[in-house]
């Protein structure tokens, strides 16, 4: 009794203090309150000079807080793939820290390849955790422009050339990073598809492809996953730069998709302080030390969006109503990280973010070509000796490519990785092969490695050749780098063809060897002249911390590879629609200063153009291969009740989501090893009163399978997955009349058709 009563004292007690506590908190700072009470709050007590301190950058990765009412200063960094090292406060030399390293994920082009939304989520929870531990708040990433050309310098950071896949791939991702408190910088919005002229260019477009093909992607980061962040592009749209683009933000983003966080000007794209005021620009970030030139005192004070943008209010140009947003928008982000109590302590380097890398990895690469599915995986019951080739299989990737370079604790090389699972059970011999770029440096960071080499090109190939002819398997890792004008930001390729006599050494090696590897290790696409006579290929992507050891994992059958392709890869560049059209890099204007770039391919981008076209890939999106055998059972279809209604009430009545019809099929693992098959849904429609695709990946699913196991996939269809967008009523729109589902192991391996009306 006497204890019952202590405690309800105690209980009462308790109460008292804490309402006594949250009555003296300032609702600012009172966690119980909505965050838009606290915002309004926070705002009310702030002078201008506070307002105009939180909406440009303090230093090159940060801006200020309010540090009068105890909001810290805001921390962003590089993205997408690991955590950047830091460089100095005003400069871009590195800062020399000794706690920057980092684990180094796969290249986004790598995670949309795994096709598994749920890695995704691994790797944005992983990065996260990485990011807390160096005191970043926000991850400038992922990236998700459309991949429109193989040239493009930062495609590999980027989700391939399909909308709904890089829409279902970017959601997770999001999500695990913000669920850490740590915002998503989704980039570059937007149209932002290559990096020649990236400052110059002016894109023109039809409403229709910016809507079908190149805003999905950022609609779903900010509608679906929730992003606090996103960053303007450096490029024009319609004349205006894309930091402070009025339809593009004020429109689209902040009114159609009711987008309430930040909108991040790209480092040194802002152009306009007018522009930025009132075209939704929130928070300016800027490459050179004053936004405009080189180094001047207080140089922050001259961004757009600082002094100038101060004096303005000052005469009376503006009130305080875009400031007021915009400071809002921030505030908001304060509360979601750096002011997040509940975020939890980070960490870096830890196992459980290598042991994510490497199944990204494994499941990402992808496995393009295994003839008779005899040559892979490499038996290593019966392999004496194996001859690794090339450039790539020693060099590091994960420093270069411009502003997603890192520095990492750890990098295992292909030829370390295979050395490491072969001991004991085979030799692993080296040629160099060929010699591509012998510098391993970005920003300050270096690989230490000396790649010098002072044999000739016929030199290189002779010693590659004579070993070859005793390896039991040859295993050249070739492709491009992270060097200027290859897979490297701020310039494109310049072909689509393997740079550094590559050809010639394949073909030499295939001459002498029949057991012969191709593993490309790329963001992009390339010509393979010789494909014909090199019996087994991967795409080995830029995979970070764990290449070496995935690679080898795939190579041996430790995984069984479960990748496909998140773009097209053509036999020419002719055949990608920009090239064949000349839409590429564009015009200049006689003025100099603007390259109209015009999008004349439309919405026929990749898959889209090459089935409109009728060509052949040389491997087809979706496409990947496995070490096991998948039988696909015929696909049915069953009506849901909804689908008997008519498309008017189903207007009315119904979400564009509710399930119209059930398509269902069987997948059976035919062969003796477990493996994991990606189904995908295509929808065709029969007939239109506009063009459209032949047909559009609308679904996929990623099935695991035992030997011998069958399992039973389904997908629903919608009314929006029929939809296409009608740029005369600027809305999506699905035609009654006759479809198909088409159900595909790759958009050129179509297994199984079903027809459907929609009323
Ligand atoms: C790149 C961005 C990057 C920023 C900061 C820019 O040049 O385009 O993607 O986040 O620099 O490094």
């Amino acid at each position: 009794m006497i204890k019952t009563k202590f405690y309800t004292f105690l209980a009462i007690t308790l109460l008292c203090v804490q309402t006594v506590k949250a009555q003296s908190l300032p609702a600012y700072l009172d966690e119980t309150k909505d965050i838009e009470v606290r915002v309004e709050d926070a705002l009310k007590r702030m002078t201008l000079d506070e307002k105009i301190r939180v909406i440009h950058a303090q230093s090159k990765f940060s801006s200020a807080g309010v540090p009068r009412l105890g909001f810290p200063d805001f921390w962003t960094d590089d993205g997408p793939h690991g955590v950047r090292p830091d460089v100095l406060w005003d400069e871009w030399e590195q800062a020399g820290q000794t706690n920057d390293s980092c684990v180094a994920f796969p290249a986004l082009t790598c995670l949309a390849a795994t096709w598994n939304p749920q890695l995704s989520l691994i790797y944005g929870e992983s990065l996260g955790e990485e990011a807390l531990y160096r005191g970043k708040n926000m991850i400038l990433g992922p990236g998700v422009n459309i991949y429109r050309t193989p040239l493009n310098g930062r495609n590999f950071e980027y989700m391939g050339e399909d909308p709904y896949l890089a829409s279902r791939m970017v959601v997770p991702y999001i999500q695990g990073l913000q669920s850490k408190g740590v915002a998503a910088c989704v980039k570059h919005y937007a149209l932002n598809n290559d990096e020649e002229y990236r400052h110059q260019v002016n894109v023109i477009v039809s409403d229709r492809a910016l809507h079908e093909i190149y805003l999905p992607a950022f609609k779903a980061a900010i509608t679906e996953g929730k992003a606090w962040g996103i960053m303007g592009a450096y490029n024009l749209y319609k004349n205006q730069h894309n930091c402070h683009n009025a339809i593009l933000i004020n429109k689209i983003l902040k009114q159609d998709w009711q987008f309430d966080g930040v909108v991040v000007s790209d480092w040194g794209g802002t152009h306009d302080t007018d522009e930025a005021v009132k075209n939704g620009l929130d928070l300016e970030f800027g490459t050179w030390t004053d936004g405009l030139t080189m180094g001047a005192t207080n140089a922050y004070d001259n961004y757009y969006l600082a002094n100038a943008y101060k004096r303005l209010i000052k005469e009376g140009k503006y009130t305080t109503k875009e400031l007021d947003d915009k400071v809002r928008r921030v505030l908001r982000l304060f509360y979601c990280t750096t002011m997040n109590r509940q975020r939890p302590h980070g960490f870096l380097c830890s196992e459980s973010h290598y042991e994510a890398a490497r199944k990204i990895a494994e499941e990402g690469i992808v496995l393009l070509k295994n003839d008779g599915g005899s040559v892979l995986p490499i038996n290593i019951n019966k392999v004496k000796n194996i001859l690794v080739v090339g450039e790539n299989a020693v060099k590091m990737m994960t420093v270069g490519g411009g502003s997603s370079s890192l520095k990492v604790q750890r990098e295992v090389s292909p030829l370390d990785g295979l050395r490491a699972r072969l001991r004991g059970i085979a030799e692993v011999d080296y040629a160099r092969g060929y010699v591509g770029d012998v510098t391993g440096a970005y920003n300050g960071v270096t690989t230490g490695q000396d790649l010098s080499e002072s044999r000739s090109e016929d030199e290189l190939i002779a010693e590659a050749v004579e070993k070859a002819k005793k390896a039991d398997y040859v295993i050249v890792f070739g492709g491009l780098n992270k060097s200027d004008y290859q897979d490297c930001e701020g310039h494109d390729r310049k072909d689509y063809a393997l740079p550094y006599a590559q050809n010639k050494l394949v073909e030499a090696l295939a001459q002498v060897n029949t057991r012969l590897v191709f593993v490309n290790i790329s963001g992009n696409a390339v010509a393979m002249p010789w494909i014909k006579k090199v019996p087994a290929v991967i795409q080995g992507w830029f995979i970070g911390s764990e290449a070496g050891n995935a690679l080898a994992s795939v190579l041996v059958g430790d995984a069984n590879p479960s990748g496909k392709l998140p773009f097209s890869w053509m036999q020419s560049l002719d055949h990608y629609g920009a090239h064949a059209l000349g839409a590429y890099p564009g015009t200049w204007r006689s003025d100099g200063k603007i390259i109209d770039e015009e999008y004349k391919e439309d919405i026929f981008v990749g898959y889209r153009w090459a089935d409109q076209h009728k060509l052949t890939p040389l491997f087809p999106f979706g496409h990947g291969l496995s070490y096991t055998t998948f039988e696909y059972g015929k696909a049915k279809i069953e009506a849901c009740d909804a689908s008997l209604q008519s498309t008017v009430s189903n207007a009315a009545n119904q979400s564009a989501d509710n399930p119209l019809y059930k398509v269902r099929l069987t997948l059976r693992n035919t062969g003796a090893r477990s493996g994991a098959e990606t189904v995908q849904l295509y929808i065709r429609d029969v007939k239109s009163s506009v063009v459209r695709p032949v047909k559009e990946l609308k679904d996929f699913r990623k099935v695991v399978l035992e030997p011998g196991e069958t399992r039973e996939v389904e997908f629903s269809i919608t009314r929006q997955q029929l939809s296409f967008y009608d740029d005369v009523r600027g809305e999506w729109i699905a035609e009654p009349g006759k479809f198909e589902a088409w159900i595909g192991s790759s958009a050129s391996d179509i297994k199984s058709k079903v027809p459907f009306v929609l009323r």
